[in-house]
């Protein structure tokens, strides 16, 4: 579900032509539905309002400050897993007893930081974490609550760089060894609250089952620990939902808590969830504009103004994305590779698609590249990163500038120069 739409052959972000933002911003630029984007967080608001929850946006999905503060103001908690997305989560209005920080390396100087914002709840991913969080938070006389990410040993059948929860993945405490290792911590680590169990299981799964055979082993390590003294309070089930970017048929948000609700129910704790990219998966679209089109020998080449360093999900996972016309095609069709102009032969953005007979100046757009779009882009081959424009109905707003020639040397300097 999204409201970018083709009428008459041009393309609309709710009720802007994106042909209309192009011309004021350039391109490449990212335009965002605030409704799309609005809608889904309530969609998954909706589907847990009968347990005690708190929905945690994964900034690391689409981490502008725009799109943070769209969240925050409808309740939206956050997961983050930097100092950095510690500042932006605080400076788009998120409140710290709503932040919940993950992730396998977090430092001495980011746990210092957390602390002293008051973060509801460290993730933690191993022992020397641990040890770690317990010694500073002793040190500013702090009490941590933490949960111990549990790694399930499941497998969610999803792209292999994005399945968190098996157990040759770095992430989590493989669940064989997690009960003695939250035993030993509630013991000997006095300045951590140990009330919670978190899972990621990965991202992009489109089937509810492997969350349910997660959740099963989840409940048997919970009730172990209850016996042992320790008072779980809350359970966070990480991110993960699936969206639409071609032909998959994920599970809606309703039907995800219709499985998984009746195995968290009965354990009497407060739910989290980190979703990313069903919130701002499809909310989003890279709009960029053909360079050239070069007649190969066997193949056509359509040649964008943005490259991988935009959006690297097709060079790096072989993903899939929807590439159309924002504005009236010719009718006859053409078989191409659409490509960046970066120098690498993994800048591409579809291979073999077919699409309208294109020529130099046309508008095209990127589709579903809301989530891991921006927030992965580089300044590869010293390319600017490219302008955002988040749309509410008939406006729009520049939410961030498309960055300048001056911004790409920015802290740099040259050795004996001022
Ligand atoms: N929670 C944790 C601990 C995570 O590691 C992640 C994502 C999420 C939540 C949010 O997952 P989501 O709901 O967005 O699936 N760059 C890849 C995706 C990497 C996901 C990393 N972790 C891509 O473009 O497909």
């Amino acid at each position: 579900m999204h409201y970018f739409a083709v009428k008459k052959g041009w393309l609309w972000c709710e009720n802007v032509r994106v042909v209309n933002i192009a011309k004021k911003t350039g391109t490449p630029v990212y335009i965002y539905s605030h409704r799309t984007l609005a809608e889904h967080y309530l969609k998954i608001n909706a589907a847990f309002s009968g347990i005690e929850n708190l929905i945690c946006y994964s900034l690391k999905a689409n981490s502008s400050i725009a799109v943070i503060s769209s969240l925050a103001k409808l309740g939206a908690g956050a997961d983050i897993v930097s100092g950095g997305e510690l500042y932006r989560a605080l400076r788009a209005g998120i409140p710290a007893r709503k932040i919940v920080y993950a992730g396998v390396g977090k430092t001495s100087e980011e746990i210092e930081a957390a602390l002293k914002k008051g973060v509801s709840m460290f993730n933690i991913e191993s022992m020397p974490e641990a040890e770690r969080i317990n010694s500073i938070a002793g040190k500013l006389r702090k009490k941590a609550n933490v949960a111990f990410r549990v790694n399930p040993d499941v497998d969610p059948d999803t792209h292999h760089y994005i399945t968190t929860g098996k157990k040759e993945n770095k992430f989590g405490i493989n669940i064989s060894l997690a009960a003695g290792l939250f035993i030993r911590a509630h013991k000997k680590l006095k300045n951590l609250n140990v009330t919670g169990v978190h899972i990621h299981i990965g991202s992009q799964i489109t089937k509810t089952g492997a969350y349910v055979e997660a959740l099963k082993k989840i409940t048997v390590l919970i009730s172990k620990l209850r016996a042992s003294g320790l008072s779980i309070t809350s359970l966070n089930i990480g991110g993960g939902l699936g969206i639409i970017y071609s032909n998959e048929k994920p599970s809606t948000p309703a039907e995800f808590a219709e499985r998984v609700l009746p195995v968290i129910r009965p354990l009497g704790v407060r739910v989290i969830m980190e979703p990313g990219r069903f919130i701002v998966g499809n909310a989003g679209i890279l709009l960029a504009k053909v360079t050239y089109i070069k007649k190969g020998e066997n193949r056509n080449f359509v040649i964008l103004d943005a490259g991988m360093n935009d959006l690297i999900r097709p060079s790096l996972y072989g993903a899939f994305h929807n590439i159309i016309p924002a504005q009236p095609a010719a009718k006859g069709k053409m078989k191409a590779d659409i490509v960046g102009p970066i120098c690498e032969s993994g800048d591409f953005f579809g291979k073999n698609r077919v699409v309208p007979v294109l020529k130099e100046g046309q508008y095209l757009a990127v589709m579903s590249a809301g989530a891991y779009g921006f927030s992965m882009a580089s300044n590869y081959n010293s390319r600017r990163k490219p302008a955002e424009v988040l749309v509410k109905d008939k406006k729009f707003f520049v939410v961030r500038k498309r960055e300048s020639y001056e911004d790409l040397t920015r802290g740099e300097c040259i050795p004996g120069r001022r």
